[in-house]
C-alpha cells in the first residue's frame, strides 16, 4: 500500500542527501554470527582497536541497540543515551564515546526499540546522525546483534563486508549457515568472512571452517573467506571481567595477537569492486530496507 505523501517526500529527501559528505573510502564491516554469545563483540572491539594500532581511524556502532554491550564491556560510561538522540535534545557527537586505543564507539541504550520497530521519522534521524559522524574514519564496525532477525539482516545487508564469528560447535555452524544462506538468498549477499574463535588450536579452527564452507559452497554457491582464528584464552575473561580491552591492555596475549594478525589481513586485503564499498551505499541500503519493511506492513 502507499506510504503517506509526507513521508514519502521527506523521505526521498533524505535519500538524495544522505552520503553527500561520504568518504568513499569508510569501509563498512559487520560483524556478526548465527548463535549468540560466540564471541562477537569482543572480536568487533578489539579488531577496531588492533586496525587503530595500524594507524587506521576506527568507529564501532554498537547496533544491538535495544541493549547496551560495547560501553559495558569497556567501562565506558555513555554521556547520553539514543533515546536522547532520538528525542533531539542530543546530537550522536554528544554520546560518541572514546574507547581504548583511540577508538570511537556509538554506544546502544538498554531499551531502545530494534531498528525495524522505530517510526520512520526517528530511523531517518537515526541514521541521518550516525552517517554525519560515520564518514570522517576509515572503518565503520557495527558489532550486529546474533541470529536472523530483521535488524542483523539489515545491518548485515547493508555493509560492504560481512565477518560471520564462529566457534568449533556444531550449533554455532548450523546456525551460521542458517545467517548466510538468509543473507545471501534474500538479501543477495555475496561478500562473507570468517573468524573462528574461542578455540583451542589452529587445527580445530581449519576444521570448523571446513565444515561450514563445505556445505555452504555445496548447497549455497557463496564463496567463504577465512580471516583467521582467535584461541581460547583465559585472559579474555579476565578482561571482560575487568571491563577492559584485551588488544590494548594485554597486547601480548595470545588472543591479542590473533586478533592483531586478522586485522592486519582484513587492512591488505580490500574487497574487489567499489559497487558496494562506501558510507553512501550503506546508508541508501539500510534506509531503503527499513522503509521497505514499513511500505509493506502500511
Ligand atoms: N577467545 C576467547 N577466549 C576465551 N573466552 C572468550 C573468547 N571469546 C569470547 N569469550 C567469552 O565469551 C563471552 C561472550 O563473548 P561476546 O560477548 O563477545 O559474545 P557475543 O557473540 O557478542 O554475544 P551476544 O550474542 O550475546 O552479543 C565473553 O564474555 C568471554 O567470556
Ligand atoms: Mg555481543
Amino acid at each position: 500500500m502507499e506510504q503517506a505523501p509526507g513521508t514519502r517526500i521527506t523521505m526521498e529527501k533524505q535519500l538524495k542527501s544522505l552520503g553527500k559528505a561520504s568518504r568513499a573510502v569508510t569501509r563498512v564491516i559487520s560483524v556478526t554470527s548465527g548463535k549468540g554469545g560466540v564471541g562477537k563483540t569482543h572480536t568487533a572491539t578489539n579488531l577496531a582497536i588492533s586496525l587503530a594500532s595500524l594507524g587506521c581511524s576506527v568507529l564501532v556502532l554498537d547496533a544491538d541497540l535495544g541493549l547496551a554491550n560495547v560501553d559495558v564491556l569497556l567501562n565506558l560510561k555513555p554521556q547520553g543515551t539514543l533515546h536522547d538522540v532520538l528525542k533531539g535534545s542530543l546530537r550522536l557527537d554528544d554520546i560518541l564515546l572514546e574507547g581504548p586505543g583511540g577508538i570511537s564507539i556509538i554506544p546502544a541504550a538498554s531499551g531502545v526499540e530494534e531498528l525495524h520497530e522505530l517510526r520512520s521519522e526517528e530511523k531517518l534521524l537515526l541514521l541521518e546522525e550516525i552517517e554525519r559522524i560515520a564518514y570522517r574514519y576509515d572503518y565503520l564496525l557495527i558489532d550486529t546483534p546474533a541470529g536472523i532477525g530483521s535488524d542483523v539482516m539489515y545491518f548485515n545487508s547493508a555493509a560492504a563486508e560481512v565477518v560471520c564469528v564462529i566457534n568449533g560447535e556444531p550449533t554455532s555452524l548450523t546456525d551460521t549457515y542458517a545467517l548466510i544462506k538468509v543473507l545471501s538468498t534474500t538479501y543477495g549477499e555475496k561478500n562473507f568472512s570468517v573468524v573462528v574463535n574461542n578455540v583451542a588450536d589452529e587445527t580445530e579452527a581449519a576444521a570448523a571452517f571446513r565444515k561450514l564452507t563445505r556445505t555452504v559452497e555445496r548447497f549455497l554457491k557463496v564463496k567463504v573467506r577465512y580471516l583467521g582464528w582467535v584461541p581460547a584464552d583465559g585472559t579474555v575473561r579476565e578482561c571482560v571481567m575487568r571491563q577492559q580491552a584485551i588488544s590494548a591492555d594485554f597486547p601480548s596475549s595470545k588472543a591479542s595477537l590473533s586478533l592483531a594478525a586478522i586485522a592486519r589481513k582484513v587492512a591488505e586485503q580490500k574487497p574487489e569492486g567499489t559497487v558496494k564499498g562506501g558510507m553512501q551505499f550503506f546508508f541508501r541500503q539500510l534506509l531503503e530496507m527499513t522503509s521497505y519493511g514499513e511500505e509493506a506492513s502500511c
